[in-house]
């Protein structure tokens, strides 16, 4: 069947079998790898993309869900070469390691900072605890969010 969805601000149209998932249609078809796929069963986070605004577990969103629907990635998130304050968070202060989890962290952490542009540490443990990070223990996870809370303003005009 046909589906359209607008990824990242294009217009992306497939004829797709129903049950393609969200993931694949977008690593797929407009070739966006940068969204990961690892547990598929929307235990990890990796997948996770923005719909309308709100974080969404791509490995378990039928790609024909999002009709008519705004998808963004995170390659949305650096614009004419300047990072996203929450990419510029995860730089600062060292929150990545293999950078497996990173793609669905920083939608996560872009979606509560516009929503919330100063959460409390517990307010970012919350909204980030429906992903998993081998790696980093979660401190500099929080810290980084932190820091691009603070940063917000100031981090889009210095890159
Ligand atoms: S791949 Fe979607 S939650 Fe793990
Ligand atoms: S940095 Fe390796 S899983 Fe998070």
């Amino acid at each position: 069947m046909q589906v359209s969805i607008r990824v990242n601000g294009e217009q992306v149209s497939r004829d797709v079998e129903p049950r393609q998932l969200l993931v694949h249609f977008i690593r797929d078809t407009p070739g966006l790898t940068g969204t990961h796929w690892g547990c598929d069963t929307s235990n990890c986070g990796a997948c996770v993309v923005l719909m309308d605004g709100k974080p969404l577990k791509s490995c378990t969103t039928l790609a024909v869900m999002c009709e008519g629907h705004e998808i963004r990635t995170v390659e949305s998130l650096e614009v004419d070469g300047r990072l996203d304050p929450v990419q510029m968070g995860f730089h600062e202060r060292h929150a990545l390691q293999c950078g497996f989890c990173t793609p669905g962290m920083l939608m996560t952490a872009r979606a509560l900072l516009d929503e919330n542009p100063d959460p409390t540490d517990h307010e970012i443990r919350t909204a980030i605890s429906g992903a998993i990070c081998r790696c980093t223990g979660y401190k500099n996870i929080v810290s980084a969010i932190r820091w691009a809370a603070e940063h917000e303003a100031t981090a889009r005009q210095e890159v």
